[in-house]
């Protein structure tokens, strides 16, 4: 349960090797050396996420198995960490970029993509809510994306999967209304992380502590959707409205 001054005392991060995912743990664990657990496919990667996460004031952190690919694991797990504490936060991290070109040329490569990034994070996004409903309080983050909001050409696969969950995410945060616990959706762009190393970086580019502020913000404010950086949501509000004719044009 957040204190008396609104500081987070335990924090899920769901893909806990993300370097969003690590950003926002330590920004939150921060004031009150909340207590953290990272989970993730990659015991190694934990582990180091784990050591930055306590360099940045945590208290206990701990490293726990998750694959979003396994759905029919996800009910248990849930189970097994919400038996173990209440959490004020989890950050739903977990993402692949995924490589548009093998996809089209490939439909497995694209059926990968939707299954971490939709199916997977939808799955436990689900047995999330469940608990959290039942605790009567806590914040489900959602990592979704710019490409979400109208999806490019470019990168569908990958927009199509965030379009999915960014619905999804709306409708749960909508369904929890007046359960105590709430859904922020986050719709960041272009972020410096592993994700987009090699790639160059774009307009509205930002970083990882840069989402991490506007989340702390957005669980302060009430918020239940951010746009990072926060100008970008005008400029998608204007893409929205874009005629399909010209914005397929465009160099998105
Ligand atoms: N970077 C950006 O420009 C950007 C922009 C908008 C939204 N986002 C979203 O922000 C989230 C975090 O991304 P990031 O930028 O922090 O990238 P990142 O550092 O590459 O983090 C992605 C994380 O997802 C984990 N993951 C991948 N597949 C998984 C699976 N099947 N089960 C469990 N974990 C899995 C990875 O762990 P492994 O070590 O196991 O691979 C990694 O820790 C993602 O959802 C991404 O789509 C990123």
């Amino acid at each position: 349960m957040r204190d008396a001054l609104g500081a987070v005392q335990s924090v899920l991060v769901l893909g806990g090797s993300s370097d969003i995912g690590v950003a926002i743990a330590q920004k939150l664990a921060r004031p009150r050396g909340a207590s953290v657990v990272l989970a993730g496919r990659d015991a190694a990667a934990l582990q180091a996420a784990a050591a930055r996460v306590r360099g940045a004031g945590a208290g206990i952190v701990d490293t726990t198995a998750f694959d979003a690919d396994d759905v029919d694991s996800h009910g248990e797990l849930a189970q097994k960490l919400f038996a173990q504490r209440d959490y004020d936060v989890v950050v739903l991290a977990a993402g692949v970029l995924g490589d548009q070109a093998a996809a089209e040329a490939d439909y497995r490569e694209a059926v990968a993509v939707w299954r971490t990034n939709f199916l997977g994070c939808a799955s436990i996004a689900m047995c999330v809510a469940q608990h959290l409903r039942r605790q009567g309080h806590g914040t489900l983050v959602v990592l979704s994306s710019v490409a979400a909001e109208r999806v490019r050409r470019s990168n569908f696969v990958y927009g199509a999967a965030k379009a999915g969950l960014d619905g999804l995410a709306q409708g749960l945060g909508d369904s929890l209304v007046a359960t105590g616990a709430r859904v922020i959706v986050v719709r960041p762009g272009f972020v410096t992380t592993k994700m987009t190393q090699g790639r160059e970086s774009v307009p509205f580019s930002s970083t990882p502590q840069a989402v991490a502020d506007a989340v702390d913000n957005a669980i302060r404010r009430g918020s239940e959707i951010v746009w990072v950086p926060a100008s970008l949501r005008l400029v998608m509000a204007v893409l929205r409205h874009v005629p399909r004719v010209v914005f397929r044009r465009l160099p998105l």
